[in-house]
């Protein structure tokens, strides 16, 4: 029998330091930057973010979307034997964030490690725990987005800092004899490196480079565009799916321009696209599988429909999981 994966829960978790423009524009203004709620909502379609606290870490975030989506699941943390976190707001430089999250969830022994794929990391993660679940690797996986973004953003670079957004999302992958996963599609091109990254690294105690992120927009923007088209062609194609058959897609929310202007190029109903951008700004490898989660609790998303999963950014790096969805909560 052929053995597929399956998404059998999904769950999330947000800071609760909700930044709307308004307070941010007011935040910002205190450290002598300009900006308004109307410039970041014509440009990007983000309206609020959450921020974490400073006490408040990526592995913290991941355990409590994790424990939701055990919950969903009905599974215990016991149960798992395999954690991925796709995160680059790791905790520490080691042990791995996913490490850290085994540990509070009190399960032990399977494997544990982060993908560093920025915000293509949920789909890197997915299609990873995905193979290992298939190969009879692993046979239940939690799979996790989780940053905290606001640690690397300049707040005095109001081209950057207005962006980002903390948060996290999980889904509890199973083994199964009925696919889940249709198929997975990753991509990645290293000559696009310096459009968008945080390039610093610790050296002897101290921070050599820039620690804070730095982005060509409109250079992301137009590659953003075109990749996430390509890529969903591609995965489309490889399941045999036709584009009328798929209810969502579920594209990395890094502004709502993004979102729309795939869309089009794929030739889809713009309202089959979950938009999540303007509640919680672009927060990297944690935007997909929030959408997800947030789309699953609201009814939209629901047992044998075919969502889209699409991820781009640093790297630069894309890829896109094709899901059926089974029966969650
Ligand atoms: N408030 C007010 N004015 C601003 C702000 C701000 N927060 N930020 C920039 N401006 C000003 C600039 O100073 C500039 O002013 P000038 O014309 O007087 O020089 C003007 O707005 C235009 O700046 P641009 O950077 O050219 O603005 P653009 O229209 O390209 O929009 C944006 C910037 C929103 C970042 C856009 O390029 C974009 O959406 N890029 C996609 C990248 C993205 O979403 N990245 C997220 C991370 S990447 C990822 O997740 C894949």
């Amino acid at each position: 029998m052929t053995r597929y994966s399956k998404i059998i829960g999904t769950g999330s978790a947000l800071p609760p330091d909700c930044v709307s423009n308004a307070e941010l524009v007011r935040r910002l203004a205190e450290r002598g930057i300009e900006t308004s709620d109307e410039w970041i909502v014509e440009r990007t379609g983000i309206r609020q973010r959450y921020l974490a606290d400073p006490n408040t870490a990526s592995s913290h975030l991941a355990t409590q979307a994790a424990r939701a989506a055990l919950e969903a699941a009905g599974r215990q943390a016991a149960d798992v034997d395999l954690i991925i976190v796709a995160t680059s707001t790791p905790d520490y430089v080691f042990p791995s964030t996913a490490c850290l999250v085994q540990k509070a969830l009190g399960n032990a022994g399977g494997a544990a490690f982060d993908v560093q794929a920025v915000c293509s990391g949920f789909v890197y993660a997915m299609a990873t725990a995905d193979a290992m679940i298939r190969t009879g690797m692993a046979s239940r996986a939690l799979v996790i987005g989780a940053e905290v973004f606001s640690r690397i953003l300049d707040w005095t670079d109001r081209g950057t800092c207005v962006l980002f957004g903390d948060g996290a999302g999980a889904v509890l992958l199973e083994a199964s004899d009925e696919p889940g996963v249709l198929a997975s599609r990753l991509h990645a091109d290293g000559r696009y490196e310096g459009i968008l990254r945080t390039p610093g690294h610790v050296c002897g105690g101290a921070v050599i480079g820039s620690p804070m992120l730095t982005m060509d927009g409109q250079a992301v923007f137009k590659l953003a565009v075109s990749v996430l088209d390509e890529v969903g062609r591609e995965v489309l194609a490889a399941a045999q799916l036709p584009i009328e058959q798929l209810d969502w897609l579920i594209p990395h929310q890094a502004n709502v321009r993004i979102l729309q202007a795939t869309a089009r190029r794929m030739g889809l109903d713009p309202a089959k696209v979950v938009v999540t951008v303007d509640q919680h700004a672009n927060t990297s490898a944690a935007s997909v599988p929030l959408a997800l989660d947030l789309a699953v609790r609201d009814g939209r998303v629901r047992p044998g429909q075919h969502v889209l999963l699409e991820g781009v950014g640093g790297g630069f790096a894309w890829g896109a999981v094709l899901v059926r969805m089974s029966g969650v909560h």
